[in-house]
């Protein structure tokens, strides 16, 4: 197979000649759009193998562009350049599947390296990383080197790059630890040891909203336990597990310095206190009405089990 075709699409034109000119000089064929609108015209025109595109642009901007390229160039393989790569941007990005992306601003190498890996996609070979693409996306791990790069000659970098790792990642299983011990060139018992010995690191996946249930003594005294009962109840999980939907996961604490609103329980970033089994099933359907609905029923047929 020929070298494929690239189109670098970005509203910042500077943008496009420096990946022109790293791409160029190792050989690729590439060519430049200056935001969605024109990158669909060319696309109609011309045949491209891989595209490379920002996300942040006017009119057509890169979601809408990745979604054209989907419905109608499925075999086109898709890279995003991107100064905000926060988690959510990237999990929307990668639910589109693209194949990585590339930080911005990006260095040479950094951007050779993930072409290297998006050609190999296109030639059918799926990169090192995809074996374990299910709990490691490849975007993920190519942002999880950067990370690495950026802290490990500091100081006691251990715990800033598992802090982040677990942003990225969302939990840090065996493959990620492993990653990470590589790219830092320590042992991986050394960190293994770090992620299970810091209660704020997970080995398990954690869902999209995070509860956590204050078990401290102000908490336990005004009744959390019966606050917890219910949610586990209601969600079907117990402390440690996520729902099979991965939508919430449960996590007790001791203490979150909230004493004064005890009991108290915390939904992503959210403190909610003066808690009774009833207010947080509430809180929790703000994300998911069925909850409440569901709760409901169960209730129901409680009560009339008890009558009958
Ligand atoms: S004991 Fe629950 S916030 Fe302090």
């Amino acid at each position: 197979m020929a070298e494929p075709k690239i189109l670098i699409v970005d509203d910042e034109l500077i943008v496009i000649k420096s990946a022109e000119r790293v791409l160029k000089s190792e050989g690729y064929s590439v060519e430049g759009a200056l935001g969605g609108r024109e990158a669909i015209l060319k696309m109609g025109q011309n045949s491209f193998d891989l595209v490379f595109t920002d996300l942040k642009m006017p009119e057509v901007d890169g979601i809408t562009l990745i979604r054209w390229i989907k419905k109608t160039k499925p075999d086109v393989g898709i890279v995003i350049i991107t100064g905000y790569p926060s988690q959510d941007t990237i999990k929307e990005a990668l639910e589109l599947g693209i194949i990585d992306y590339v930080p911005k601003p990006f260095t040479p190498s950094v951007l050779l390296d993930v072409t290297e890996r998006a050609v190999e996609w296109t030639k059918g070979k799926k990169p090192e990383e995809a074996k374990t693409a299910e709990e490691f996306p490849p975007a993920m791990a190519a942002e999880l080197d950067r990370v690495i790069a950026q802290l490990k000659k500091k100081p006691g970098a251990l715990i800033p790059v598992l802090q982040r790792a677990q942003e990225i990642v969302g939990y840090l299983p065996p493959v990620v630890q492993k990653r990470i011990a590589k790219g830092m060139n320590i042992p991986e018992a050394e960190v293994h040891s770090v992620v299970s010995f810091y209660s704020f690191f997970t080995m398990k996946p954690r869902g999209d909203h995070n509860i956590r249930v204050c078990l401290g003594t102000a908490c336990y005294v005004k009744g959390i336990e019966g606050v917890l009962k219910k949610i586990q109840d209601t969600l079907k999980i117990n402390v440690g597990e996520t729902t099979e939907d991965r939508k919430f996961s449960i996590e007790a604490v001791r203490c979150l310095g909230a004493c004064g609103l005890a009991p108290v329980m915390v939904i992503d970033q959210e403190t909610y206190g003066a808690m009774s089994p009833k207010k947080a099933l509430e809180k929790i359907s703000q994300f998911d009405p069925t909850i409440i609905e569901s709760a409901s029923a169960e209730q129901a047929e409680e009560m009339a089990e008890k009558e009958a």
